[in-house]
């Protein structure tokens, strides 16, 4: 393609509402327009390749340009492109389901096709208060949530989550939804250690339970790992106690694994294998078709649905979509899931794990990097240009946005980085290799670098060993 086209793909682009659209860019924006993928690679519109480091958007986890989901994909369209979920079903949405409840932990053996991450999470919430319309709890619906968690963009997903910034413009439930506070380990005073930290989250869960009282709260929502909220890492033991908490206090579990089920931290689901819960809801989305096609799904325990069918077994369940068990998603998700263990991804992801980790804890030696954490193949790299004493700290915000000049640089240098703020979010294809690794953490490397050059050339900031 040439120049002249990726011009006016851009600017037809505009008409385009993308995600979290900035109203004063209406109309300016030049986005990067991506034309081809292979692997973890992919191509601008101009031929400059790009490492693919957040895979998308946490999802391409078998990598592009796959002609095995191509064919899957197209031999399900020729055979039946679309089925109405109501009173009919198709094959690949069955097998997929028998298959999901064979992956899943403990008895989540029922599944709740959606169209995503968010209509999973809204459609989980709303089998909770379902249930507790069954059990004749009416009143048992307020929801538990943490600051800083992102469940979607639907309006219970969105009254889930808990970025603040992301509350000034819209409107949420306020009455069902309550946030804690996150259990961010950066934010463990040095004073007590990480099992006590630990203690004091769980005790602010059950605190806020009995705030609200056990009796109206429905269920606790979170993310293993709090994902788009900066890769929040909790303590040890944090989900696990809990858990526990939510078992005393007749409180549901669900996990939100819209990020982590699928590979990201080295099993299909993280709840059990990495986090020793066992929860009674989990969703799902992003990895389940490596972002081929649309589709989310919750899991669902027999013995949450046993309780509804032993109460009214006349009880509906009045909420679904037209693409619910989409025929040709659940192909490609038969198709990934099929590839992610005949190519043994998940040990891949396992195996590089580690090695990721440390080759980008490298980058603690860049002045501005404050941070640099994760699990499995997801990590963020924070910076801050203001810890490290700079001339103008008084005018400065902590969380300068400096993400979008890495990732400016980082494309110049051909990697693709996922800017959160001050936060450079990596989370590659679960296919990555040891040298894609070391090529990854080189440019991410140079590219914060250089974004720290411009702001101290634009003196809002000095290097500590300059003066
Ligand atoms: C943990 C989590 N839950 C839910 C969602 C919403 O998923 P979707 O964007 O597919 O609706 C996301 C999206 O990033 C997510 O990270």
């Amino acid at each position: 393609m040439t120049g002249n086209n990726t011009e006016s793909i851009q600017k037809r682009d505009n008409q385009f509402l993308h995600p979290w659209e900035d109203i004063k860019h209406l109309g300016q924006n030049r986005r990067t327009v991506i034309a081809e993928g292979d692997g973890i690679y992919i191509r601008d519109s101009d031929g400059n390749q790009l490492l693919d480091g957040p895979a998308g958007m946490w999802c391409v986890n078998i990598g592009h340009r796959r002609q095995e989901m191509a064919d899957a994909i197209a031999e399900q369209t020729m055979a039946l492109s679309y089925v109405s979920p109501w009173s009919l079903t198709s094959s690949p949405a069955a097998e997929l389901a028998e298959k999901l409840a064979t992956l899943s932990p403990g008895d989540l053996n029922h599944v709740f096709y959606t169209t995503g991450g968010s209509t999973a999470v809204d459609s989980a919430l709303r089998f909770v208060m379902f249930r507790n319309n069954v059990l004749g709890q009416p009143k048992k619906k307020h929801i538990i949530s943490r600051n800083n968690a992102y469940h979607g963009s639907t309006f219970l997903a969105a009254s889930a989550s808990g970025k603040t910034r992301d509350k000034n413009f819209l409107d949420f439930n306020t009455e069902l939804f309550h946030h804690i506070s996150d259990p961010n380990m950066m934010a463990k005073p040095g004073s007590i250690s990480e099992n006590e930290y630990c203690a004091i989250k769980a005790q602010e869960l059950e605190d806020k339970i009995k705030e609200i009282g056990s009796d109206k709260v429905a269920a606790f929502i979170a993310e293993p790992i709090l994902a788009s909220g900066g890769v929040i890492m909790a303590p040890q033991g944090y989900h696990a106690a809990c858990l526990a908490v939510c078992r005393k206090h007749d409180v549901l579990y669900i996990s939100d694994e819209v990020v982590t089920a699928f590979g990201r931290l080295g099993h299909f689901f993280a709840s059990e294998a990495v986090f020793d819960v066992v929860p009674d809801i989990i969703t799902c989305a992003k990895g389940i078709t490596s972002g081929y096609l649309p589709l989310g799904a919750f899991l669902v325990s027999d013995k949450l649905l046993q309780s509804i069918e032993t109460e009214d077994p006349n009880a509906v369940f009045s909420n679904g979509f037209t693409y619910s068990g989409h025929p040709v998603a659940c192909a490609a998700a038969l198709k990934n899931i099929e590839i992610m263990e005949r190519e043994s991804i998940l040990e891949n992801a396992r195996e590089m794990a580690p090695y990721f980790q440390q080759k980008l804890a490298t980058l603690l030696d860049i002045p501005i990097v404050a941070d640099v954490r994760g699990i499995g193949l997801m990590a963020c790299v924070e910076c801050d240009i203001n810890v490290k004493k700079d001339a103008h700290a008084d005018v400065l915000k902590m969380d300068y946005a400096i993400g979008d000049r890495i990732d400016k640089h980082c494309q110049t240098l051909g990697l693709l980085v996922r800017p959160i703020i001050n936060m450079c979010v990596m989370s590659p294809p679960l296919i990555i290799n040891r040298h894609q690794i070391d090529e990854l953490v080189e440019k991410l490397g140079k590219g914060i670098e250089m974004a720290m050059e411009d702001v101290k050339s634009e003196g809002l900031w000095q290097d500590p060993s300059d003066s």
